[in-house]
């Protein structure tokens, strides 16, 4: 059934996005959903890392578009194992309103592959593409893990600070590998403060459209 909570919306590249009144706040930049996600996560994440093992930890999984993204971009012979954490997940009415597939040119059949994988149970849905969605608070996750990039996309600072602490980004900094990459699409002056606080190096990347900068987190 379609609740209140949620509401499909078309951003300024056509691409869908969702808006969550809960914390009244759209899930992608209002500029362009696919064109942010390839910007913050693809460009500056996973293009980054030259290696054909590659382990990502997502941090909020919202649409899925993420997901999607980097199975559409990431090398043939790239092995990639994508675990991904969602406090609440979206339901099958929401999701099927999303015109993803429709604008990449694609079948629906891998979007809804990635939308119908089971919570909790680790699965190959591409070639060389491990997907394991995980229904938890991040507040609550621990991980003994190793990552090569963690896309951090929660909501705000603004909406949710308590995902962007220093502990949290603690938690982030032990879960990546050395010289691997955090990206995220905030470029607030209190991320930078809690990422170096954790132990990271911090860049400031230009933004995609509509937005100066992001940023990039190092772990030496
Ligand atoms: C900016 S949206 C993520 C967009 C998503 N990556 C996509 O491509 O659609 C933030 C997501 O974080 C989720 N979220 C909110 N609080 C959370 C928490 N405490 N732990 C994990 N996920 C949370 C929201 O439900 C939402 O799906």
């Amino acid at each position: 059934m379609i609740t209140d909570k949620y509401k499909v919306i078309e951003t300024s590249d056509g691409s869908s996005s969702v808006f969550d009144s809960q914390f009244g706040e759209n899930f992608h930049s209002t500029h362009g959903a696919i064109a942010e996600s390839m910007h913050v996560f693809i460009q500056n994440g996973l293009k980054l890392i030259n290696s054909n093992e590659i382990k990502i930890l997502e941090i909020g999984f919202g649409t899925g578009l993420n997901c999607l993204l980097t199975i559409l971009n990431k090398e043939e012979s790239q092995n990639v194992i994508y675990h991904t954490l969602e406090k609440f997940p979206l339901n099958n009415e929401h999701i099927s309103l999303l015109n993803y597939s429709k604008l990449l040119n694609i079948t629906s059949e891998l979007f809804q592959k990635i939308s119908n994988a089971e919570w909790g149970i680790g699965c190959d849905i591409a070639d060389k593409f491990h997907l394991k969605k995980i229904n938890i608070d991040l507040l609550e996750f621990n991980s003994e893990e190793l990552y090569d990039i963690i896309y951090f996309d929660a909501f705000s600072t603004n909406t949710q600070p308590e995902l962007w602490t220093n502990e949290i980004f603690a938690k982030m900094f032990f879960n990546l590998k050395t010289n691997r990459i955090l990206t995220t699409y905030s470029a607030k002056g209190d991320v930078k403060r809690a990422l170096r606080n954790a132990g990271f190096e911090v860049f400031r990347i230009k933004g995609p459209i509509g937005k100066r900068h992001i940023l990039r987190a190092l772990k030496r």
